[in-house]
């Protein structure tokens, strides 16, 4: 009896754990449901760039491939220059960076420019053009140095309209593309469009970011890691690390009384703006393809990267680096260096 007892409790319990799986395979359900929605189905794992601060360069750019030719030779042509011997890739040579190379950029009649020329390459994804964001667009910027006395000395448009027209090749080019043939706005639609393709993807920390763990190196990893928790990540981040936003440069100690000599250039986003809160503002600058482009900073007093790390980590963070962060940071800045054509810099 007491056998035939034990029997019966358990043939009961087999409902009640059959309803317990059938409302435990409905929870799952429901719960994986819910998760497969969180989870983005574009996203794997793979995919590291939807968690980090920093995005990779853009792969692809659909961009008018007739005005991306004309805007590299109106790049290079020293005919929109007053005397016919500056064009912009003078100062912004595309073999070395997009840069000079130089503390000051050299203008027409040898005159210096009042700040470091920053890279021509990835400027297209800048939200305001200069350090101290005079520009609102690549043309307008354009525009600009092309008449600016201290760069290029163009003299007024109707000069370098002119000039241009003299050339029979410029005139059919552009009537190719323009119905309105060669006009200011037209010259500076060009150069735009040509800038825009200087796009450099596909960097080594890019790869990383879109899922080869192995593209970088364990120690540039820590590099990276640094940069983050240091707070160097605050200011240069998104797809350029930098270029999205203005900041005071000095923020922790006084950075223009300690160098001396102050002009006008070094008062950034104050000239444009009038305002008191934003004077020694400036761009803050890109740090793609950071290892072609020194001197660094609006004044180009900085030589090395090593010793703007040490200027920023004092200025703009109020800390002493040990120099082994120093050098991993570094590390980390040497694959940020991307592409052009599909060539490295
Ligand atoms: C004499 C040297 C020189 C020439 C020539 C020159 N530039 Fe520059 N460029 C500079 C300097 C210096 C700056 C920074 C000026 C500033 O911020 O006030 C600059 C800034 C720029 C910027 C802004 C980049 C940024 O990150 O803010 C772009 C874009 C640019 N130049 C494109 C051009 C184009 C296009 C031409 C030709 C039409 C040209 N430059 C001619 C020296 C030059
Ligand atoms: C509070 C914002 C801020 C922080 C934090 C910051 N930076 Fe900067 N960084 C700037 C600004 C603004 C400039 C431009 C300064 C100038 O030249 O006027 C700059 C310039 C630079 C430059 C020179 C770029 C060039 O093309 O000339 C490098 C390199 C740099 N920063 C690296 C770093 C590193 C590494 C850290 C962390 C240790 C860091 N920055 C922290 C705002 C910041």
């Amino acid at each position: 009896m007491i056998f035939k007892n034990k029997f019966i409790k358990r043939f009961y319990l087999i409902p009640i754990l059959i309803f317990c799986g059938v409302v435990f395979i409905f929870w799952w359900q429901d719960f994986w449901q819910t998760q497969q929605l969180l989870i983005a189905p574009s996203e794997s794992k793979a995919n590291i760039a939807l968690h980090e601060p920093i995005q990779p360069i853009t792969l692809q750019l659909e961009l008018n491939e007739s005005k991306v030719k004309l805007g590299d030779k109106l790049f290079h042509e020293p005919r929109l220059s007053g005397d016919n011997k500056i064009s912009c890739a003078s100062c912004h040579n595309l073999n070395i960076g997009g840069t000079d190379r130089l503390v000051r950029s050299i203008g027409i009649q040898k005159q210096l420019s009042f700040v470091n020329s920053p890279t021509v390459f990835n400027s297209g994804f800048n939200f305001k053009q200069f350090w101290d964001g005079r520009a609102e667009t690549l043309e307008a910027q354009a525009g600009e140095v092309i008449l600016s006395e201290r760069v290029m000395g163009g003299g007024s448009w109707l000069e370098v309209i002119n000039k241009l027209k003299q050339f029979s090749k410029y005139d059919f080019w552009f009537r190719e593309l323009y119905p309105d043939g060669i006009t200011s706005d037209n010259i500076k639609d060009a150069i735009a469009t040509f800038e825009r393709s200087l796009y450099t993807p596909n960097s080594r920390f890019d790869q990383f970011l879109h899922g080869n763990q192995n593209a970088i190196t364990e120690e540039e990893k820590q590099g990276y890691r640094r940069f983050k928790s240091y707070g160097c990540i605050s200011c240069h981040q998104g797809m350029l690390l930098g270029g999205n936003m203005f900041q005071t440069f000095g923020l922790f100690e006084d950075y223009f009384s300690d160098r001396g000599k102050v002009t006008k250039a070094d008062f950034g986003q104050f000239n444009v703006t009038g305002d008191e809160r934003d004077r020694y503002a400036f761009k803050v600058p890109s740090l793609r393809n950071i290892v072609l482009t020194s001197p660094y900073f609006h004044d180009g007093s900085a030589e090395t990267l090593e010793e703007a790390i040490k200027v920023m980590a004092k200025y703009q963070l109020g800390r002493q680096l040990p120099q082994t962060d120093i050098a991993l940071i570094i590390k980390f800045l040497i694959t940020l260096t991307g592409e052009y054509q599909g060539k490295p810099l």
